[in-house]
């Protein structure tokens, strides 16, 4: 994973949802006080912080140094962020769990990845993960790659992985861990504000501006895409994602 360079405050200010969604996948990770958790693409820190709290001796990661530095700053008492590429993470099979949220979607190299997260696992031990799936954001993405054409320039390759269930599932279970339930969901995702859209794809998605105006593509952006994802005063990200659980065979 290329180190990110995201803005961790604006992150933290416009796109706090993401962590909030990753609320009920804790609940699906359901880790017990005294487990040993990795949170693979830790962001800001919220759910190892959340983790802690519960007495689960959680550890985070990221690829993004701003955002372990961010991690950081909000929870000096917690000394568990590093950053770290998950393809490599090198750290021994010494977690109950690996927990990621949102993030795998951004990592080339899946097998890779999920060599890694297998690594870090104890025989018996879980890995519980949601990200994009197949058809994620393809309003969004579709609609930008339109209007890059319409300004002249050429369409972008996109960076995202965003597998079906049966080509993740392949993945994961070439990796010796059993595959207990995999499912693709729609899940649209409210963006914050009126400015909710731009700040969206100024954020995650700056590759699609490139070489444009970027208030001028954004004014464009959204016309062609106001009405699938304006609804009630609001932007809608139309998200779909995976939910994974598999156990690594013992
Ligand atoms: C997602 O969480 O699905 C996502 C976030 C940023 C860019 C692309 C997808």
């Amino acid at each position: 994973m290329e180190p990110q360079t995201w803005d961790a405050a604006l992150y933290d200010r416009h796109h706090g949802f993401v962590a909030s969604y990753g609320q009920d996948l804790l609940e699906l990770l359901a880790a017990l006080p005294g487990e040993r958790v990795l949170d693979l693409g830790c962001g800001t820190g919220d759910h190892v912080a959340l983790l802690r709290s519960r007495r689960v001796v959680a550890d985070g990661v990221d690829a993004s140094p701003s955002m372990i530095a961010r991690a950081e700053e909000k929870y000096p008492d917690y000394p568990y962020f590093s950053v770290a590429d998950a393809r490599e993470l090198a750290l021994g099979a010494r977690y109950d769990a690996v927990f990621s949220n949102a993030v795998l979607h951004w990592v080339p190299e899946p097998s890779r990845v999920v060599a890694s997260v297998a690594a870090a696992l104890r025989p018996g031990g879980r890995f519980v993960a949601e990200f994009g799936g197949a058809g994620n954001v393809g309003t969004i993405i579709g609609a930008a790659q339109d209007v890059r054409e319409a300004f002249g320039l050429p369409r972008v390759p996109v960076p995202w992985y965003y597998p079906t269930v049966g080509e993740y599932a392949t993945v994961v279970e070439g990796a010796g861990l059993e595959v207990r339930s995999a499912w693709l969901f729609d899940r649209p995702t409210v963006l914050d504000g009126t400015e909710g859209l731009a700040n969206w794809v100024r954020m995650f998605g700056a590759f699609l501006l490139e070489g444009a105006d970027d208030e001028k593509f954004v004014v464009e952006l959204e016309d062609r895409v106001r009405d699938a994802l304006w609804r009630n005063g609001s932007w809608w990200a139309d998200y779909r994602r995976i939910r994974l659980v598999a156990v690594k065979r013992g």
